[in-house]
């Protein structure tokens, strides 16, 4: 075959996978497809990857030739990649999806080193694009591994005075020696180490004082950092692939960044400057508000099993204490007694983006039966009873009625609207946001104190001996 026949195979390729990136992305907007949605990015990205290996020519004509080192780090990052997927628990999610992504910018930020190498070849503007995204890429790679770190509960959070000016600084100065570099047409190992080291310090410095809850909206920003590195080494290679897949990842991943940042009600440099959520949660301040009305497991099943319509409200302690499944068994009874179950899932529920879904995914909850906050806000006058599990600001009516409040602003699930709502969680304590919730103080609202799993266990007990 032809070189050119080849070449335009190799494009025609690179078309492919762009569409199926687009198609999949799109797909994971959606739980239902984004499985499917997955799997076909996966498959435009493994021909991609085979077409460029078997197929591209470089300048001079010459193929790749280092099959051996290629497929060696394909088959050894394949087996790492599935075997950590596989056996990651659900709760240590967010740590590994900081991981790949650390991965991703260290890989950007190697590409750029090699590139740089070949300095005489190229002309200062691919110079100046390579820099980039060793700048990014490093960023990304040191912040995320920072993020991994505070996740995993091996590094805490660090604060010093003046810290925002130092980091600003030492950001300068990694920008300006890349600057250098560009304006001095001669190869410069020492300046590009003393960049390196510049820039993974600034990854550490950038993450080290944001607050452990804020973690997953770095992570989707630092996400979108990876993106924007890998489009560069798009332009650097001329690989139109890779910048598709590159700009797809960068915006995505700044889109979930503001959309985060937005139903939380707080802007991206507040979370990056302002360590809210950090350490432990404040314990609310219970006795100031009025009096708590508690409710018996007994009662709480009577009042489930003759209700006609309930609705389920999941929240960060629903994945603490891993209730998914008896939930659903709660569900399946009530069900068998006539009672209609649905869910209402608030799009900053727990803490990563989707995570309620993907809970109560793992338990078999069928989809249909979820309903996202504005659906679920219209049906909370007609519900008898809605149960709280492990939630706290996604319910909290300081949103709507106090200004003062670092919720005010944040859209609510008004579950004060149903008839009865009962509250499971294990104590007074506040949830991420640190501040009390007067839904608890309300006359129609009941508390059911305990561990989640334990209180549904005994609920669905009770429920089936009534
Ligand atoms: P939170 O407001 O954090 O409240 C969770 C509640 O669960 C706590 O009050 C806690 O009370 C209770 N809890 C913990 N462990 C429990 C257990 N084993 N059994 C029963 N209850 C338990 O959660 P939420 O309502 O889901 O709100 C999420 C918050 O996280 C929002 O403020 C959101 O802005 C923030 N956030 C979300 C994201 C994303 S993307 N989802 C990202 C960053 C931040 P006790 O200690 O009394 O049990």
């Amino acid at each position: 075959m032809s070189s050119d026949i080849q070449q335009v195979i190799l494009w025609l390729i690179y078309l492919f996978s762009s569409i199926t990136f687009i198609l999949g992305l799109k797909r994971l907007s959606h739980p239902e497809t984004a499985r499917r949605g997955n799997l076909m990015a996966a498959v435009g990205m493994t021909v991609s990857i085979l077409g460029t290996i078997f197929l591209y020519r470089d300048d001079a004509g010459d193929r790749l030739h280092n099959h051996i080192w290629i497929f060696g780090g394909i088959i050894i990052g394949s087996i790492v990649g599935t075997l950590t997927a596989r056996r990651v628990k659900m709760t240590a999610m967010p740590q590994m999806v900081s991981l790949f992504n650390g991965m991703g910018g260290a890989c950007a930020a190697i590409i750029s080193i090699v590139e740089y190498q070949r300095f005489d070849f190229y002309g200062w503007n691919t110079i100046a694009v390579t820099l980039a995204a060793l700048l990014i890429g490093a960023v990304s790679f040191a912040g995320s591994m920072v993020a991994f770190g505070k996740l995993n509960g091996n590094v805490s959070d660090k604060i010093f005075p003046g810290q925002s000016i130092i980091n600003m600084i030492v950001l300068l100065i990694a920008i300006g020696l890349g600057a250098y570099l560009v304006m001095h047409p001669e190869q410069n190992m020492g300046i590009l180490a003393i960049m390196i080291a510049t820039c993974l310090l600034y990854g550490i410095l950038f993450v080290l004082p944001i607050g452990g809850a804020d973690m997953p909206v770095v992570i989707s920003l630092l996400n979108s950092f990876t993106g924007i590195a890998a489009a560069f080494g798009g332009f650097i290679y001329n690989n139109q692939v890779m910048l598709t897949g590159g700009i797809l990842v960068g915006s995505a991943g700044t889109i979930l960044t503001i959309l985060m940042c937005r139903a939380m009600n707080r802007s991206l440099l507040n979370v990056i400057i302002g360590n809210f959520g950090g350490g432990a949660v404040s314990a609310g301040n219970g006795n100031n508000k009025g009096n708590i009305k508690e409710i018996s497991i007994a009662d709480a099943a009577v009042l489930l099993s003759y209700s006609k319509k309930i609705m389920v409200i999941p929240g960060y302690g629903l994945a603490v204490a891993q209730a998914q499944h008896i939930v659903h068994e709660l569900e399946m009874l009530l069900e068998e007694k006539g009672v209609e179950v649905k869910y209402a899932i608030h799009p900053v529920a727990g803490r990563m983006p989707g995570h309620m879904n993907v809970l109560l995914a793992e338990a078999d909850v069928s989809y249909d039966r979820l309903l996202e906050m504005e659906d679920a806000n219209s049906e909370f006058s007609t519900t008898d009873a809605v149960i709280v599990i492990g939630a706290n600001d996604v319910v909290n009516p300081a949103a709507k009625n106090d200004k003062a409040s670092p919720l005010y602003g944040m859209p609510i699930l008004e579950v004060e609207n149903a008839q009865n709502v009962i509250v499971m969680k294990r104590s007074m304590n506040a949830g991420y946001a640190g501040i009390d919730n007067e839904l608890f103080y309300e006359p129609k609202t009941r508390m059911l104190f305990g561990d989640a799993k334990a209180s549904l266990q005994k609920l669905v007990s009770e429920v089936k001996a009534n």
